[in-house]
């Protein structure tokens, strides 16, 4: 039990090397009977080969085309159990995805459906234009490049573009869902006994054994059919069998990506097949695994089922809509081009979306469509976070503060963990060492910064405890299998569970977090608005339960099992708690809550972190990976604890961090109870400079970051992008998962992540093009094919380039922290591509409210063209308004308001406050030869002279630029323009 084992868990943190995941406490897939079922179905369908064919079969007498849409139903049936009846339903939505889905009919039971009513923002639109066609042998779709199949007999669904298999579900024959069904009592074995002559017992006789038509299929013995043991617990299982397996292959896509989270590599290795990677399939079951593995397909907290594959010709996705526990194999039946995957899940429906891409650009906003894009955040939520178990009173918060300002070290927000509450009842101040919870916010919101106080699921079950009592009685708890509230252990000692499956806890919960006393109880009145909130242990995660979670057979609101809603679960209590951070304010500011456990859909309700990785470098390695593996499935405001959250990081480790932190979206360093203080003001120097300018550095960028925030929340295109994301025909760059772009923007980074490293092998794309040193602006050029350059990457260096034809814009002026920078002046850096060209955008709003919903927004395109011939030519930068939405982006319609293109006035307020915010530096990299005159051009105020200074050296468009080639650069000095404002900068060669 973790409760007791904390003292093991210093002794493990203290001594490096003996980190241990505690695998016993989890389940391999053949401890699970339904993975083992899932598994031996494969294997026997494999030893069978060609003769192996899918029971299940669509009856085409049964097919009902809708008049009026895109959908169809039709019965299925297995030639196992001709009395069993299934239901399929096709349905293809407007955008091209199609959603396949499959259920029991009239079924003993109702299986579980509810998972993609979490997952979609809504019920998605079907095509009105698109119309099935029924044949003798299939049923089918075409619609522009897109077709979709449905065959008979066997059942089978293929999505094809251009004719070529893209995604084909049940082709290998491995659908099984297993029906309702009574439980049978084992028939007693008869046996003959005869005797010989002297009457002794000779011979035993057994009954012959009873033939199984289903063996071949199903094997020969019911296994884990009605209750399962593990360790010291035993599962149930009241409603018997009920898992789901199904095939899903890509028959020309030798990369999948996806299915968050494990600590793996970017593209999925396998599991199965020849010489798999692993030997265990990926598993996603939601769960607090202590000291996990920084390589392993074992589950860890959160759960999104999406996978993507991908090859040079097409991106397309997979989105199977299932709660509960599941399992999949990986294996390549043709090695560099098809893969073959297994999904087995516990309980529910069959309910998977095909989408059909063909760009992961198309795949972002079609998943987007489904599941909305990331909330926009509150602007100091991308800002520097310091954490750690525990900032132990309301001095040392204030002491940390001070320290962070003698040293002039950024910071946006403080952080306070389970000791802030009295006996870790969430909410209750413990008074002895907070006594002035509000004083304190209020001290620490002088500087504009902000805080987050963690609030876990589970309840101190005392009387005492008015959240928990309040709970009790208005019955918002979690049941176990006998009816009564459940109970387990937590942090709090003897705890309860919110059931936030239950409609009625969200009014309650929302009235917990509002500011004033309520009439109608608890309210938390100790608390401010600028106090967000950490949602953690919400897997959930029960010391003394199964696998450290709930046992899967107590029951929420609607009789339903924990079994089948387990991976939602988090995701719906980080949902709740945010809508109670928004509602506590009016006019509403935009809530922070992190969360640990996730789903699909989460990304609409804040951030998440990896939770507790080890102070390793592989750990620190493998967050990279990580994050990018969240940040496609939806989840882009994702990161992983600074440091390591066990252990004592050398301070080469601690640099190397921070330099990984700056470039994640969510960038929180956070420390374990038992580690050594390790706030970057404590470092020796050189270290603490060197964090200081990484801070800085991240300060600096915040309008890259934000921007790039501001595109995932309309596009869902993630912020941190791997490389077959920006360049999805480069074959050399499906595996890379160690360097990343950052939005739009053109920056490439591959943060060190081994020790003693003094230089970086980065990899360039394949593709005509210049890239900048970001620090030094040495050039070095990509070609078609694409090739590797070796960045020099000391302990202060960070290997970072920015890609010609980009401009970006900074704020380059130290602050404490994000808030006091919101008037800051900005420097444009033009970095020119190969033709003279550049562009680049930057998106500014109050960074707080809701307002640029309405249109309160300032969105610009900077664009660098080139006229003329070398000698003469003209560069001209101007700074032009975007200012609407572009037609195309997936606007998330579940925001309090639509952003409307019609609302949309340049000279709106927000705009308005900030119209004496100037760009005070332009730099441009790559000129070819010394200017003659560099002007500014104003509508209305006519040409003006600007002061500007050069240096020689080599231009973006020479043929000949070497590997660090150092290149002109032009510094255009406070060109006296607004950010706000139209004009252009003439540079006359
Ligand atoms: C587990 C979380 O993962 C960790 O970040 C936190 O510090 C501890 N719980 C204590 O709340």
């Amino acid at each position: 039990m973790r409760w007791v084992g904390i003292a093991s868990l210093v002794l493990a943190s203290l001594a490096p090397g003996v980190f241990a995941v505690k695998s016993q406490d989890f389940k391999t897939c053949s401890q699970s009977g339904f993975c083992r079922r899932g598994r031996a179905l494969s294997e026997r369908a494999a030893e069978a080969k060609g003769a192996w064919v899918s029971p299940y079969s669509l009856d085409s007498s049964s097919l009902s085309i809708s008049p009026n849409d895109a959908s169809f139903t039709a019965a299925v049936k297995s030639s196992l159990y001709p009395d069993i009846k299934f239901g399929l339903e096709l349905r293809i939505h407007d955008d091209g995805v199609v959603r396949v889905r499959m259920d029991e009919v009239d079924g003993l039971r109702k299986r579980y459906d509810e998972a993609a009513s979490w997952a979609l923002i809504r019920e998605p639109e079907v095509s009105k234009d698109i119309k099935w066609s029924a044949g003798k042998k299939d049923v089918k779709a075409k619609y522009g490049e897109n077709e979709v199949v449905v065959s008979y007999a066997p059942l089978k669904v293929t999505l094809l573009r251009n004719g070529k298999e893209q995604i084909v579900l049940n082709g290998e024959g491995l659908l099984h869902m297993e029906h309702f069904r009574g439980k049978e009592e084992p028939k007693a074995q008869e046996e003959e006994v005869v005797a010989d002559s002297e009457g002794q017992q000779q011979e035993v006789l057994q009954p012959e054994p009873e033939v199984n038509p289903r063996a071949w299929f199903e094997g020969e013995t019911e296994d884990a059919y009605w209750d399962e043991k593990f360790n010291t617990w035993t599962d149930t299982k009241p409603k018997g069998p009920e898992s789901l397996s199904l095939d899903i292959t890509f028959p020309n896509h030798a990369h999948v990506y996806g299915i968050p989270q494990h600590a793996t590599r970017l593209s999925l290795p396998t599991t199965s097949g020849p010489d798999p990677t692993y030997t265990e399939p990926f598993r996603l079951h939601n769960a607090d695994v202590f000291e996990y593995l920084a390589d392993s397909t074992m589950s860890l907290y959160g759960s999104i089922p999406l996978m993507h594959a991908h090859s040079a010709d097409s991106t397309v996705a997979i989105f199977n809509a299932v709660g509960s526990e599941t399992w999949i194999d990986i294996s390549h039946p043709v090695p560099g081009k098809s893969t073959k995957t297994h999904w087995i899940s516990e309980s529910g429906i069959l309910d998977v979306f095909l989408l059909p891409g063909p760009t992961p650009s198309d795949v972002f906003a079609q998943y987007a469509r489904l599941t909305g894009t990331t909330a926009l955040p509150a602007h100091w939520s991308l800002g520097y976070h310091q954490c750690r178990w525990n900032y132990v009173s309301s001095e040392d918060v204030r002491s940390v503060q001070k320290r962070f300002d003698e040293e002039d070290i950024p910071v946006d927000v403080f952080w306070l963990d389970i000791e802030y509450a009295e006996e870790h009842k969430y909410f209750i101040w413990d008074k002895r060492s907070f006594p002035d919870p509000v004083e304190m916010t209020n001290d620490v919101a002088a500087t504009g910064r902000k805080m987050v106080v963690i609030i876990d699921p589970h309840l101190k079950r005392t009387s005492s405890y008015p959240v928990y009592q309040e709970a009790s009685e208005k019955d918002l708890l979690v049941k176990n299998k006998d009816g009564n509230e459940y109970e387990g252990w937590c942090w709090t000692g003897s705890s309860s569970w919110l059931d936030c499956f239950n409609p009625a806890v969200v009014d309650w919960w929302v009235e917990k977090f509002k500011l004033e006393p309520s009439k109608n109880g608890f309210s938390w009145v100790e608390s401010t608005k600028d106090v967000h909130i950490w949602n953690d242990m919400n897997e959930p995660a029960i010391f003394n339960g199964p696998e450290i979670s709930m046992h899967k057979d107590s029951i929420h609101h609607g009789g339903w099992e924990h079994r089948d809603v387990h991976n939602i679960n988090g995701m719906l209590f980080h949902n709740l708690t945010s809508l109670a951070v928004l509602r506590r304010t009016d006019p509403p500011q935009r809530p922070f809550v992190l969360t640990r456990s996730f789903y699909a859909g989460s990304q609409r309700f804040g951030a998440m972190w990896t939770g507790d990785n080890l102070g390793t470098w592989d750990h620190m390695a493998v967050g990279i990976k990580m994050v990018l593996a969240n940040s496609i499935a939806g989840m882009a405001f994702a990161g992983s604890d600074v440091g390591g959250f066990f252990g004592n990081p050398e301070p080469e480790m601690l640099v190397r961090w921070y330099q990984v932190g700056i470039f994640s979206p969510f960038f929180r360093a956070h420390a374990h109870i038992d580690t050594k203080r390790r706030e970057p003001y404590l470092l020796d120097e050189p270290y603490k400079s060197i964090v200081k300018d990484t801070l800085r550095l991240r300060y600096k960028m915040l309008p890259v970051w934000y921007t790039a925030f501001r595109e995932t929340s309309v596009t869902g295109k993630p912020v941190v992008r791997p490389h077959y994301v920006e360049f999805p025909k480069d074959i050399n760059g499906f595996e890379l998962d160690d360097q990343f772009f950052v939005g739009s923007s053109g920056l490439l980074v591959k943060p060190v992540t081994e020790k003693g490293a003094t230089e970086a092998s980065v990899y360039l794309p394949a593709e005509d093009q210049v890239y900048y040193d970001y620090f030094s602006h040495s050039t070095y050029l990509s070609s078609g094919t694409g090739k590797r350059i070796i960045l020099p990457a000391a302990l202060d260096q960070i290997p970072l380039l920015l890609r010609g034809s980009s401009i970006l814009p900074t704020r380059e002026r130290p602050r404490r922290s994000s808030p006091l920078m919101a008037k800051d002046p900005f420097t444009l850096t033009v970095a020119l591509g190969r033709g003279g060209d550049a562009k680049g955008e930057l998106y500014l709003d109050d960074g707080t409210g809701y307002q640029h919903e309405s249109g309160e927004w300032v969105w610009r395109e900077f664009v660098a063209s080139t006229e003329g011939k070398k000698k003469n030519a003209k560069v001209r930068i101007e700074n032009k308004n975007l200012g609407k939405t572009r037609a195309g982006e997936a606007v998330d319609p579940t925001r309090v308001t639509d952003v409307s293109t019609e609302t949309y006035d340049s000279n709106n307020a927000f705009a308005k406050s900030i119209e004496e915010v100037r760009v005070e530096k332009v730099l441009v990299l790559g000129l070819g030869s010394k200017p003659l005159s560099v002007k500014v051009e104003i509508p209305g105020e006519g040409e003006k002279e600007l002061v500007w200074e050069w240096k020689e050296g080599v231009a973006a468009g020479d043929k000949k630029i070497k590997d660090g080639a150092v290149v002109s650069e032009l510094v255009v000095k406070d060109p006296r323009v607004g950010i706000t404002k139209e004009w252009a900068i003439v540079v006359q060669l």
